[in-house]
């Protein structure tokens, strides 16, 4: 059942697609995440709640980047301090940052071996099983309808163990520790894409290889899973066989995402070009995150690993980001959904067309019992749009949780979802797409796209 609906959604994503190719002349996108979102993609940065007040650091986030992860505000020890004590200033002001600039929010991390509270790190068997699902199940329902894609497990593999496990107490709470937790996560928050996470990942070997036989196990078998994230905390390059790493991931039919980029060493902004590239080449590839915002900001001290220089300036490697989004043809994504339980997409034809050359929407669903996720589709008419108002009536009894790509006005009856500043331009005939997801059942009605 859910494999014949995940085909049928398939094919009517890729209808819509047109081939992967949007029609008009693809404009050079100026920032990161406006040259990101023309390939379909988002441009992300880890952010600490504790910057925000940093002008530059804001201004540089607010600017170039259209997704953000939390660095360190939605770990375990930040989240329940004290076991049944929850925890959530830190990453509610990083939530509220990135929703009010339509940004998307990558969770980071529901588990992990590390930056586990001390309680926690002191428990063992059934009491710690019982802790770590209750954690995934509080967190996940807390933020449900608000994270895009959440690293439900981090770096459980071990290195150098012929790709085995590594130790931890939550492994030896039982090797099911990981479905256990993706499975509390799903029922938790059906419309976060979940992911597996993990570092010395980034080519073919046999930690990596572990990782993909767990990947194509857990597909086998129903137990959720819609990505993995490939940290890449690389030094001097990325290997040679990165893009065909993405693409075995990809062809188990999970989505791929860059989850940690940072580079040291080497010729930088190369090896940033080469990363950006692979990702473009591979359809299932759906976004990069660069762990940090200026070299002053990495975790890795001393190795200015980043975009960006202390000072906020743009270095090399930002341009080599920069024009490898904006190489070649107007692209985008192909893969299929991965959001649970997905129906038919319900394709709704746009009204009444505003503005010079007007435009039009379409709007794709995922719905399962009780929420859904809305992909819409924003299609200039015969005049480029300078910036672009979606109406959608939202059914009574739901309401709208969390919006990617656009700014929403109210959440329930008519919501009227407004350009963010990286996607207003659209060429004429071209198209542009933003997100949002939803309690209740979806909106089934015809969208009105209003030009300006
Ligand atoms: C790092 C943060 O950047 C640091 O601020 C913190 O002290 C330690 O954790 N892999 C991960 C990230 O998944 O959560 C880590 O982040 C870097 C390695």
């Amino acid at each position: 059942m859910r494999r014949t609906l995940m085909s049928l959604s398939v094919v009517a994503v890729a209808a819509v697609a047109a081939g992967t190719v949007l029609g008009g002349v693809a404009q050079a996108g100026t920032t990161l995440g406006a040259a990101a979102a023309e390939k379909g993609r988002y441009y992300g940065a880890a952010i600490a709640a504790g910057k925000l007040g940093d002008s530059v650091y804001t201004g540089i986030l607010n600017r170039e980047f259209n997704s953000v992860t939390p660095e360190n505000e939605m770990k375990w020890d930040a989240t329940e301090p004290s076991q049944g004590r929850f925890s959530y200033g830190n990453a509610d002001r990083i939530v509220s940052q990135a929703q009010s600039h339509g940004m998307r929010i990558r969770g980071h991390a529901l588990l992990w071996h590390q930056q586990q509270p001390s309680w926690a790190q002191g428990m063992s068997g059934s009491a710690l099983r019982n802790a770590a699902i209750n954690h995934v199940t509080q967190v996940a329902t807390y933020y449900r309808g608000k994270i895009y894609a959440w690293d439900v497990v981090n770096e459980a593999f071990a290195d150098g163990n012929g790709g085995g496990r590594r130790d931890s107490n939550l492994q030896r709470t039982g090797n099911d520790w990981i479905e256990a937790a993706f499975r509390a996560a799903r029922a938790a928050d059906p419309g976060a894409k979940l992911c597996y996470n993990d570092y010395n990942t980034d080519g073919i070997n046999a930690k990596s290889t572990g990782i993909y036989n767990m990947v194509r196990d857990f597909k086998s078998r129903g137990v959720p899973i819609d990505c993995v994230g490939f940290q890449s905390h690389l030094t001097n390059s990325a290997p040679s066989d990165y893009q065909a790493n993405l693409q075995r991931f990809a062809d188990l039919g999970v989505d791929v995402q860059i989850t940690e980029l940072d580079i040291s060493g080497g010729s930088q902004a190369s090896a940033y070009g080469a990363v950006t590239r692979a990702c473009l080449a591979v359809s299932r590839c759906t976004g990069i995150t660069v762990w940090g915002i200026r070299d002053s900001d990495s975790w890795r001290t001393g190795q200015n690993p980043l975009l960006f220089d202390n000072s906020g300036n743009k270095k090399a490697a930002y341009t080599a980001v920069l024009d490898a989004l904006n190489s070649g043809g107007m692209t985008v994504p192909t893969g299929g959904p991965t959001t649970p339980v997905p129906t038919t997409p319900v394709p709704t034809t746009g009204g009444p067309t505003q503005g010079p050359g007007g435009c039009s929407a379409t709007v794709s669903l995922n719905s399962w019992s009780g929420g859904y996720v809305a992909t819409v589709r924003v299609t200039a008419g015969s005049a480029p749009l300078t910036g672009w108002t979606v109406n959608v009536a939202i059914p009574s009894g739901g309401a709208v949780t969390s919006a990617w790509s656009a700014t929403n006005s109210g959440t329930s009856g008519t919501v009227a979802f407004r350009n963010v500043s990286y996607n207003g331009t659209v060429a004429a005939g071209a198209a542009t797409e933003f997100g949002f997801q939803g309690t209740g059942s979806g909106p089934t009605g015809t969208p009105t796209c209003a030009a300006s």
